[in-house]
Order: structure tokens, then sequence, then C-alpha cells
């Protein structure tokens, strides 16, 4: 990590991991679900495939197998975690939250754990609100997951939508330090005028599940692409610059942008007017597709794969979203690339730690049940305990 020294805490990425689902859909294969074409999707939006959850595999599957990565690259003990945020809009279920599903999984016994809804932005609002925490002293050790299963929002009818998303998690390790660099600054913003513009329009309290919603494909993604395509050209161009304003930095700085993964159109017109040359903007949006807050993390992790990260580099991610949305961060990379292995000991140790961490979950769950059971026989309905023998 950089060696000068500050007297208060900045948040780190210590560790990074990714996890897509294996199976692929090609431009080619959507042809056969709408009325569409490799070369439109290409032209349009510079997508040439996406992975697809297969049945069973889930935003929590995905964001575990994202933070167990993350975390061999940390080297760290999941029971070292104090806190972990899962940004998504296709949560396993509307509650409990998708990170207390991880949480257990992990056997992350003193984190607190909770979901974050900012559509694309959530991701870097979650980043953004974790390193705020770690810097004010309040937690140590976070975990910041980026995950989605739009696959299961996307309505495979809809030739406008359908070809745009695609599944995924990517996740970070934050560790707050007083060496100087990490999470130089963030800048969130919303615009709930533009809600309508991107909206999964029932399931929730507004219009809850009926069989008139699930027939007018109400659960399904409807969105107007032309004017969210508007909006973001503007803003990530706009939130890049008050984020670097705001670290005291210029556009010039910055080593590599990782925007958010929509449409390389609009990556392309946000670096025009940005300013930058296209070998500093950060793109694999051909290969996934947009995973939404998962698109941030997963871009981070294949640009640290890909040698594009360096020790001190400054590294600006933008993204904007359902919302309407919109967040952007300035990160000096502080940790020497490539990190070297995770150690032999703390692997197996983290093996046997998941696999304690199943045992722990089946064995509360069954004390649940024993321990009602228990409450039913000693207390009555009032809970208070019931007397031996009879009353005189
Ligand atoms: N294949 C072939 N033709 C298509 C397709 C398709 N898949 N989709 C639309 N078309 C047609 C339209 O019907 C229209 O035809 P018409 O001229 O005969 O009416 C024509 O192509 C042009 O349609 P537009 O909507 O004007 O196409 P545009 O160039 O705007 O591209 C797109 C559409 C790709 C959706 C673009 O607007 C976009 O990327 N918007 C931003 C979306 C986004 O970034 N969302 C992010 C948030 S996601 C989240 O938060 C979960």
């Amino acid at each position: 990590m950089a060696n000068r020294q500050d007297s208060h805490h900045h948040a780190h990425i210590v560790g990074w991991g990714m996890a897509v689902p294996d199976h692929v859909l090609t431009n080619g294969e959507l042809t056969a679900l709408v009325d569409t074409s490799d070369e439109w999707i290409r032209q349009r939006t510079g997508i040439a495939e996406r992975h697809i959850a297969a049945e069973g595999e889930t935003t929590s599957n995905l964001s575990l197998r994202a933070a167990q990565a993350a975390l061999e690259v940390a080297d760290l003990d999941p029971s070292h975690l104090d806190l972990i945020i899962v940004a998504t809009v296709t949560p396993d279920h509307i509650f409990p939250a998708t990170a207390c599903l991880v949480q257990d999984a992990l056997g992350a016994k003193k984190a607190a754990a909770f979901d974050l809804s900012a559509g694309c932005s959530g991701f870097v609002y979650s980043l953004s609100l974790a390193a705020d925490l770690l810097a004010a002293d309040r937690y140590r050790n976070a975990l910041v997951i980026g995950a989605e299963t739009l696959s299961r929002i996307t309505d495979w009818t809809d030739r406008s939508t359908c070809v745009l998303f695609g599944d995924g998690a990517g996740a970070v390790v934050l560790q707050a330090s007083y060496a100087s660099g990490g999470i130089l600054s963030s800048v969130l913003g919303a615009d709930g005028s533009g809600g309508d513009l991107l909206i999964l329009p029932a399931g929730g309290s507004a219009h809850p599940a009926t069989a008139e919603t699930v027939s007018n494909r109400q659960h399904f993604i409807q969105m107007q692409g032309q004017q969210v395509f508007r909006f973001a050209t503007r803003i990530i161009a706009e939130a890049s610059r008050q984020v670097l304003d705001q670290a005291g930095l210029k556009v010039e700085d910055v080593s590599l942008f990782v925007p958010h993964q929509a449409n390389d159109r609009i990556i392309q017109a946000a670096a025009r007017a940005l300013g930058v040359s296209e070998d500093r903007v950060f793109s694999n949006l051909e290969h996934y597709g947009n995973t939404s807050a998962a698109s941030i993390p997963i871009a981070l992790c294949e640009a640290i794969e890909q040698g594009k990260v360096k020790r001190d580099d400054l590294i600006v991610c933008a993204g904007f979203g359902a919302g309407l949305t919109w967040a952007a961060t300035a990160i000096r990379w502080s940790l020497p690339l490539p990190v070297p292995a995770p150690s032999r000991r703390m692997t197996v140790w983290r093996w046997l730690h998941y696999r304690w961490a199943r045992y722990r979950s089946w064995w509360r769950r069954l004390w649940r049940k024993i321990d009602a059971h228990l409450f039913q026989i000693l207390y009555d309905q009032d809970g208070r305990r019931k007397r031996r023998g009879r009353d005189v």
C-alpha cells in the first residue's frame, strides 16, 4: 500500500472478484426470439453477447462467488468483515436482503448487511457509502458487491430492451488504513422526476402482483431508451468532472475511466465530452451487455486482469441508471499489482470456514425450531413462564 501516512483513515480496495453465469447468449441466438439482427445490436449498442443465469442461479449465488474471489485476493478471513452491501435491482427476494443471504453463506458473523437500490449507479453509491463509513473509523473491512440477474426481469418479447441486458456480479473488499490514497472523492445524485423512464412497474406497493399485472407484462423492465441515452451522455461527463474537482484533480490526471457499461455510443460520447482518448476508457460491454450494478465492478476486475491498472494510477468510475441516479468516484490505486498469491494456510482456512458457515446456518435454523418448540412448552401466550403443577 502507498507509503505516505495520514492522521485519518482512508478506504482502499484490497480485493476484487467477479462471477458470471456459464451460459452465453449471442446476438445471433436473440434473432430467434425477436425481430432483430446481430448488425443492429452491434452498431447501436456495441454488444455481441451476454451471460444468462441458469435455473437456480441467483443474484445471491453470483454475489457469493464474486465475494469469495475478492476475499481470496484480499487474503482476508470472512469473519473479519464488518459490513456487506449488495447493490442490486434484482435481489433474490424483496426481503430479506440479498446481502443477508451472502452474509450467512460467507459466515461473516459480525457483519452488518443490507441491499442498496440505485439502478446501475448502485455499485458506486455503495462504494462511496462504505468508504465514508471506513474513513469515519466506523468499520475496518467492508465488502461491496454489485450483482444482477436482469434476465429474470427482461421482457424477452421486447426487442428494444431484451438485447441490452446480461447477468453477473462483481465485488471489492475495502479496508481502512492510514495510508493515503484509495477512494478520494465521490459524487452521488438523483432526479426522481425521471423515475418512469426506467421502471419495473409492478410487484411493489403501487401495483402489487395480480393476474392483470402479469398478463400486462408489468413485471418486466420498461425503458424510454432515447431519453435515458440523452441523460447518460450528459451526466457521465458532468459527474466525472465534479468528482475530479472535489479531489483537486483534472481530467488529464486520470489513468483510466471505468464507466457504466450500457452502450458503447454512450461511453464514446462521454469520452468525447471529457476529452479523453479511447485508450484511457475501459469497455467490456461487447461480452457482457449491460449488467446494471454489476457492470462497473466487473469492468474494474477485467481492467486489473488485463494489466490496465498500476499502483498510484488515478481511476474514475462513473455510473447512471434507474431513479434516475448517477454516481462517480475517484480512486488512487494504492496496491502494488499483481498481488502476491494468498497464503496457503489462509486459503485452506477460508475453505473450511465456508463449510463451517453452511453447517452453522443449518444448525441455527434447526435451533430456531427447537427453541420455538421449547418456548411453547415452557411459556404461555403472553411470554410468561408456565407454572408447574395445578393452580389452587
Ligand atoms: N433490433 C432492431 N431494431 C430495433 C431494436 C432491435 N433490438 N430495438 C429497437 N429497434 C428499432 C426501433 O423500433 C426503431 O425503429 P423505427 O425507427 O422503425 O421506429 C429503430 O430501431 C430505432 O430505435 P431507437 O430506440 O431510436 O434506437 P436507439 O438508437 O435510440 O437505440 C437503445 C436504442 C440501444 C436502447 C439506446 O436508446 C440506449 O442505449 N439507451 C440507453 C439505455 C440505457 O443505457 N439504460 C441504462 C440503464 S439500465 C438499468 O438501470 C437497469
